[in-house]
């Protein structure tokens, strides 16, 4: 996760746009850069590596200004070179990004017929080139940066810096969270209030699709279609704490919309974004071409993410699964071949059971893989090889950032294995790796329908029961939907396969239970139409989470309809993850449980 200070300062910014980048180090980077304006012209010191190495270039070679950005970089496209690091920039505007842009090279080609090439292999640079070519139309800064957006596609944050423009930022955040700060005679850019907690206490965000003016006297804020909209000032408590829950109510909301952010981070893990491969950055202790099968143990959510990587494993690499809750694992005593793989999935790396199961694996020859959010913990520790979620520190018990991060891995995990067994070609390894690359944008935009979920939600928390419906990996999302419910709502929910539907639970449908059904559009909606049905003639009350065009097939006489982007059907159970986080996060909100600490739960479950 990219970290992006910006200063509009009264006195030379340079030094202080990196100590400000200092506070951004938590969100782990390989690069960084500053830029100001040297009387009027953009001016850019940029180092490989650690802070350290920018700050010496800065004393070798200072750089003056009273306005500024500056930038850590997580490498996406490009290594983590000088060349890649930002801020990118042109004669004119100089340009700070967290994120990806979907359509960069699309824009290259034709920002190529007009003689605007790049000099990174950064994503990044096109919208240094964008905004340029709008400046030499004659457009201003402020119309340059408009269009430059309406042509752009992916989840980002960005700050720009134009020369000869000394009082003006100009900032904008889609899927990438941005904060401005006010100071007393001075304004900030930050990508959380923590950067800014030496500067300014006084704070207001970005909403999604908002971009903002920022200038000495204030900031005008706009949304998409270029309205002007306000946004509440804060007050932070950013100094005391590291992690804190910036403009949101609870930990678990805030950990719901940094997702955007977190599957991008733990992508680039996993994906060479700029050759859209997969990229496993440890050498594998062991071949997916010669596995007989894949063992998966976790607990809870975990386990549901273990469950949807069946699907995909089993599809895309033939490759068979079993996956265990590691409680019934550990004591089951199954027969496991020597020389096989078992794979564990735990947020906290500490979970009792999922940790007993792993040394019954390792007392049987087995390699021992391991996908964890705390790479310190005992599971990453006893493991063979160890994949990391990149997630940061995740505080609500009930789990959602960290399950969309295991779900990435597992995504990269089954196409990496698809192609050493042969069973996935590049062109569709091309395609499976594209649609994990557009995931975060499209969960940035699911995101943005969080008003339908609260309405929602109203109805469900006057429900005694809701059952949650789905079919092929899509199920796994109806258990977790039922699960996170109940978890912190208290109310009672059960997910089932829709086709088991008519083997038992459809006795307990009847006016009063909400049944939501989860079924983008995909070779099996059709199929769960008739389950949809079954529920309807029954006075049940269908809630459907599906997309536009799902809508259009089974969206007929249903109770409600939640519309999610169309994403390819491989991704579709990880974007389906957000409209059923969102829907018990409001429902808890709406019973005035205690959201981030349910009651009976514990983040780390480490007993029996
Ligand atoms: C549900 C939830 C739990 C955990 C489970 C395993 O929201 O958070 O079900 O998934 O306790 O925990 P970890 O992943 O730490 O092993």
């Amino acid at each position: 996760m990219c970290g992006i200070i910006g200063i509009i300062g009264v006195e030379p910014v340079a030094g202080r746009l990196v100590e400000a980048l200092k506070r951004l180090e938590y969100r782990g980077y390989d690069s960084a850069g500053v830029a100001t304006l040297e009387r009027g012209s953009i001016s850019r010191r940029r180092a490989e590596g650690k802070l350290n190495n920018l700050a010496a270039r800065l004393e070798s070679d200072p750089l003056g200004g009273t306005i500024g950005i500056g930038h850590t970089r997580w490498a996406t496209h490009g290594g983590p070179t000088e060349n890649n690091a930002h801020p990118h920039a042109t004669a004119k505007v100089a340009v700070v990004h967290n994120g990806i842009i979907e359509n960069f090279r699309e824009l290259l080609a034709d920002l190529a017929t007009d003689g605007y090439l790049p000099k990174s292999q950064t994503d990044t640079e096109v919208v240094a080139l964008l905004v340029t070519r709008e400046l030499d139309n004659g457009l201003g800064p402020e119309d340059a940066v408009a269009a430059t957006l309406k042509q752009i596609r992916g989840a980002f944050g960005l700050a720009f810096l134009f020369a000869g423009e000394e009082e003006m930022l100009i900032a904008a955040r889609k899927g990438s969270p941005l904060a401005i700060g006010f100071g007393k005679t001075e304004m900030f850019l930050g990508s959380d209030a923590f950067a800014l907690a030496p500067f300014t206490n006084s704070i207001a965000y970005l909403e999604e699709g908002d971009w903002a003016v920022v200038t000495p006297k204030g900031a005008v804020i706009r949304d998409f279609e270029g309205n002007p909209v306000e946004r509440p000032r804060t007050t932070s408590s950013a100094s005391a704490l590291l992690v804190e829950k910036g403009n949101h109510r609870h930990f678990m909301a805030k950990e719901i919309f940094e997702q955007p952010e977190t599957i991008t981070h733990t992508l680039t893990h996993y994906v060479d974004m700029a050759e859209e491969a997969v990229a496993l950055k440890d050498r594998l202790p062991f071949d997916f071409a010669e596995l007989p099968r894949l063992t998966i143990s976790a607990c809870g959510t975990g386990y549901l993410a273990g469950l949807v990587s069946k699907y995909w494993f089993e599809r895309y690499a033939r490759l068979p699964v079993d996956v265990d809750v590691a409680s019934e694992f550990r004591y089951r005593e199954p027969p496991l071949d020597r020389g096989g793989v078992a794979l564990f999935i735990s947020q906290s790396g500490e979970t009792a059971d999922t940790l007993a199961a792993l040394r019954y694996c390792a007392a049987h020859g087995q390699s021992l893989a391991s996908i964890v959010n705390v790479p310190e913990s005992t599971i990453a520790r006893e493991s063979d090889v160890v994949f990391p979620t990149l997630c940061g520190p995740e505080v609500a018990v009930a789990s959602t950032k960290a399950t969309t991060a295991q779900l990435t891995i597992l995504a990269a995990l089954s196409i990496a294995a698809g192609e050493a067994r042969g069973h996935l070609d590049r062109a569709k390894a091309h395609e499976l790796v594209r649609a994990l690359v557009e995931l975060p944008s499209a969960v940035s935009r699911a995101l943005s329908s969080e008003g339908d979920m609260e309405r929602i939600a109203k109805r469900l928390s006057k429900a005694k029961d809701v059952l949650y419906l789905g079919r092929g990996a899509l199920y796994p999302i109806a258990l977790e939907g039922a699960l996170k419910l109940k978890e912190i709502s208290y109310i009672h929910a059960e997910g089932y396969a829709a086709g088991e539907l008519k083997h038992g639970p459809i006795a307990l449908v009847d006016e009063a239970m909400p049944v939501i059904v989860v079924a983008p559009s995909d070779e099996l909606v059709e199929k769960t139409l008739s389950n949809m049905q079954e529920v309807s003639a029954r006075g049940g009350k269908i809630i459907l989470i599906t997309d536009e065009q799902g809508a259009e097939t089974v969206g007929h006489g249903v109770a409600d309809i939640i519309i999610m982007p169309k994403v390819h059907p491989f991704v579709a159970p990880i974007l389906s993850l957000i409209p059923v986080q969102l829907l018990a996060y409001h429902t808890a909100v709406m019973m005035g449980t205690d959201v981030d600490q349910p009651r009976n739960l514990a983040k780390s479950v480490t007993v029996e």
